[in-house]
């Protein structure tokens, strides 16, 4: 018996490109990048991370009242990190020197799922509330991380927004204003992105029926791959692997030969620039103008810009500037796609709740490749 007729090969989309996965209400890539129907350029000047976030979870933008109140729940979760989760993670510092950020983080959104479903219901409500947590748990879990993995005592979560929070968390340095500035604004642009992988993945997830912080755990998974999240920690190697403009050439001539992909360059959506790299592109060149270690960066990714566009007809995409701006502020390499977690938190959840809202289960087809129709043969026969 079968279930359905034999699909036709001109049904298959390889890796879903083209694809309309869904529908989504948070934010759209049609014509220009609009998180809620707000265009991406003011959002990310004022690099408010905890307005955009509200703004992704409720719909509209918050009033100051709205917005620091959100800010500050975001902020006391960040502080109130369950002590059971901080001493997992510091025995998997102990026992897995090799474990990383990324796997520090999936573990711990793991272990606060299941305290998290202990308290709380499955209403609303309850997942905003659960969301809002983890927009302030995570970053918390990765700074606690950073301290294990160096084996120093576990640092407070600091008063304030969340990107200045972070950022002196995670260079042990009060930041000067201009680096907040900056650093929110990566935040703003990471927060959000339609159906891509992560948040496709996390989509799925919930579909089942299952509850958000398996979607986030699943979700983390995704973004860690170089073909997406990975991808702003290997623009560092990429650009010291290359070490001078001079060498760009001879070095990009060697990838594509090996057939490799550069890392930080084109993008499944935007085959004509990425906004977002566009836009920050410019705000790192400004802020590291007149630094001579960091200028010579720049020129050397200058030069690898115009090389992928006359060779390859790629421009870059958001992990090129993000990786540049992340190294100017004195970040290790090993936090930069946990960052984008920490960001992105916004945006999947938004979506997760967005899915539970008006729930069908996620589950497309494939067009099988395998052996034609055959008899089984029993193994003492075989
Ligand atoms: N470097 C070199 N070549 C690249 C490339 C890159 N960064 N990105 C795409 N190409 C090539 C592909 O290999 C392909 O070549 P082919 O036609 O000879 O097979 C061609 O350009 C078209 O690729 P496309 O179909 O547009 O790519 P995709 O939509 O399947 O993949 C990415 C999109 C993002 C996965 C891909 O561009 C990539 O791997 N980029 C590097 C990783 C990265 O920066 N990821 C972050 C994304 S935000």
């Amino acid at each position: 018996m079968t279930t359905s007729a034999p699909l036709s090969p001109d049904a298959f989309a390889r890796g879903l490109a083209g694809i309309v996965a869904g529908r989504t209400a948070i934010s759209s890539l049609e014509g220009d990048l609009r998180y809620r129907g707000y265009a991406i350029e003011p959002l990310a000047r004022a690099g408010d991370f905890e307005e955009v976030a509200f703004l992704l979870l409720h719909g509209e933008l918050p009033t100051r009242a709205e917005r620091d109140a959100f800010a500050a729940r975001v902020s006391a979760a960040a502080r109130a990190l369950e002590p059971a989760v901080i001493e997992a993670l510091a025995r998997l510092a102990t026992a897995c020197p090799s474990a990383t950020p990324m796997d520090a983080l999936r573990t711990g959104v793991s272990m606060l799922g299941q305290i998290e479903r202990d308290a709380l219901p499955g209403s609303r409500e309850a997942l905003l509330t659960q969301a809002e947590r983890l927009l302030g748990q995570v970053p918390a879990l990765l700074a606690v991380w950073c301290d294990l993995a160096a084996g120093r005592p576990v640092g407070p979560w600091p008063d304030g927004p969340l990107a200045a929070a972070l950022l002196q968390r995670l260079t042990g340095r009060t930041p000067p204003a201009d680096h907040v500035q900056i650093f929110g604004t990566t935040l703003v642009l990471y927060a959000e992105h339609e159906f891509n992988a992560s948040t496709f993945t996390a989509r799925t997830i919930v579909s089942t029926g299952s509850d958000m912080h398996s979607g986030i755990t699943g979700a983390i998974g995704a973004l860690k791959g170089p073909l997406h999240g990975g991808a702003n920690e290997q623009v560092l190697e990429v650009l010291a692997a290359i070490g001078s403009a001079e060498r760009a050439e001879a070095w990009l001539a060697e990838q594509f030969a090996a057939k490799r992909v550069v890392m930080g360059f084109g993008h499944r959506v935007y085959k004509d620039g990425d906004v977002r790299a566009k836009l920050l592109g410019t705000m790192c060149r400004a802020m590291t103008g007149g630094d001579p270690g960091a200028e010579a960066l720049e020129q050397l990714a200058e030069r690898v810009e115009s090389l992928m566009l006359d060779r390859k007809q790629l421009k870059p995409n958001l992990d090129w500037p993000a990786a540049r701006v992340y190294h100017a502020l004195g970040l290790p390499v090993a936090v930069f796609t946990p960052i984008f977690v920490v960001a992105r938190m916004s945006g999947w959840t938004a979506h997760i709740i967005e899915q539970i809202g008006d729930n069908r289960l996620i589950r497309p087809l494939s067009l099988y490749c395998g052996p034609a129709a055959r008899d089984y043969v029993p193994i003492a026969a075989r």
